[in-house]
């Protein structure tokens, strides 16, 4: 059976994109700080996909006027970047404001609102100047208040411009790579002081929505996360119990401080009996985060989790970590993105927005991030030298119907930003997996619509598309 439905999105859906500044402005000129990232791949180029480096990326520093046109003729009526605190504050992430830096994210923001595209402006996306990482990054309450006076500098600077703000990008992301697994600077595996770091991300995050609520701006203020639905591998109750337990680790620790005001008394108690609460927290720290929660969400869904129980035992000496009480789920015949090893399961964002409907209070929220990274994507280029990237129509296609199911069942949720625009650099795997609407030829710094472009305007111009909602399975 088959039956063909146009889905429409409600009145002003957001159409766009994401993307930050570490990985699409380029240094340029105007002044920066050293980043974490410049660091590291200083010190160890090895860890960097064919040692390709954050100097240059997607060099949108000198090209965004073409990069805005770019974005109508893809259906952009809004976009979000970060701005760069190392670029605004080029002694280091503090000292002086960089007047270089305000002229360019102010001409950016001009040019995004005189072609229509509404400025969705994040104020941390994983870049760190070094010099603060060295003073203890997030674990340090002096680089809490060098954010926040950061973020000070932005609310004055641009708040004429921007139409919503965030203030943090994923804060898991720093959290697992810094002092977990690896995968972001300084390279630490320790809990507690993780532990440390997101208490004062958190507290981060409320003390500069306390700030931005003096500004009486007409914008909101909230918070991106990177959500995943956990699912157990069974109703076995062994199962279910690691379920719950990855659960809090990976979507409930920011969530619940960041969007209710308060941490999840279950987490609290477990970090207790491991001995792995941070060190360093006031009831002052505890007010603050009460009184200061997000008023608009994002959500970054790119796949589900799965878990089931552990079928070893922990090694009592190796460092404690939320794999202590579960193992991840390898599900049979489960649907992969090979190249970025994530699994295909569209119906997790419908799942994810009833639970920010139901647990949440139903809070303004938009999907802020969802996309798919392909190696190789020259492999479908066409004679004239065009992606023709089926594969991603059909992966938006198919999550936005799940989306539109969620609308329709009640979801609050106001417009769909896909990763991302052109083809830009990623943490450790550069230009490996490329997510655009626009390819990028690196060596020449051409940009192409892909035939997902194409589609991506049409869509944002008819509000919505025609599907089969026969393969719509809930
Ligand atoms: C999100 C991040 O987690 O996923 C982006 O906010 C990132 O910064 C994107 O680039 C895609 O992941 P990756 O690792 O393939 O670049």
């Amino acid at each position: 059976m088959s039956t063909i439905k146009k889905l429409s999105f409600p009145e002003n859906f957001w159409w766009g994109s994401a993307w930050s500044a570490e990985q699409a402005e380029g240094r340029g000129e105007t002044g920066k700080a050293e980043t974490v990232w410049e660091r590291w791949y200083k010190e160890q180029p090895n860890r960097f996909y064919q040692r390709i480096s954050s100097e240059i990326t997607t060099d949108h520093i000198h090209r965004y006027k073409e990069d805005i046109q770019l974005m109508k003729q893809t259906g952009h009526n809004s976009f979000r970047v970060s701005i760069s605190w190392a670029r605004m504050f080029p002694q280091d992430g503090v000292g002086e404001v960089n007047p270089q830096a305000i002229a360019f994210y102010r001409d950016l923001f001009t040019e995004m609102n005189k072609n229509g595209i509404k400025v969705f402006a994040n104020l941390y996306h994983f870049d760190m100047p070094a010099k603060l990482q060295d003073q203890g990054g997030w674990e340090s309450r002096d680089v809490v208040e060098a954010y926040v006076h950061f973020a000070k500098t932005c609310f004055e600077e641009f708040g004429d411009l921007v139409f919503h703000w965030f203030t943090f990008n994923e804060p898991l992301g720093p959290i697992l790579g810094s002092y977990l697994e690896d995968f972001h600077y300084p390279n630490l595996v320790d809990f507690k002081r993780g532990s440390q770091a997101a208490f004062f991300t958190i507290l981060a995050h409320a003390k500069a929505i306390e700030v931005f609520k003096t500004y009486n701006l007409s914008s909101k203020i909230g918070v991106i996360l990177n959500l995943s639905p956990t699912f157990p591998r069974s109703n076995n109750s062994a199962d279910v119990k690691a379920a719950e337990i990855a659960d809090l680790f990976y979507t409930r620790s920011f969530l619940d401080p960041m969007v209710k005001g308060n941490f999840p008394p279950k987490l609290v108690e477990l970090l207790t009996e491991y001995d792995q609460l941070p060190l360093d927290f006031t009831q002052e720290d505890l007010a603050t985060i009460q009184a200061n929660t997000a008023q608009i969400l994002g959500l970054n869904y790119y796949e589900p989790r799965r878990v089931k129980a552990r079928l070893t035992a922990i090694n009592p000496e190796s460092p404690f970590l939320p794999e202590w009480f579960f193992e991840n789920h390898v599900m049979p015949g489960r649907r992969m993105n090979e190249y970025r090893g994530w699994e295909i399961y569209e119906k997790g964002i419908y799942d994810l927005c009833m639970d920010i409907k139901n647990n949440y209070g139903n809070i303004e929220a938009f999907i802020s991030e969802n996309g798919m990274g392909v190696a190789n994507e020259e492999r479908f280029m066409d004679e004239d030298g065009q992606v023709i990237d089926e594969y991603r129509i059909e992966f938006i296609r198919d999550h936005l119907a799940y989306l539109w199911k969620a609308i329709d069942d009640g979801c609050n949720i106001k417009g769909y930003h896909l990763w991302t625009f052109i083809d830009c650099w990623s943490w450790i795997n550069s230009y490996k997996n490329r997510y655009g609407l626009v390819s990028l030829d690196l060596p020449t710094q051409k940009r192409t619509i892909k035939k997902s472009g194409e589609f991506y305007k049409k869509l944002s111009d008819e509000n919505g598309f025609n599907y089969d909602i026969d393969l719509l399975v809930l």
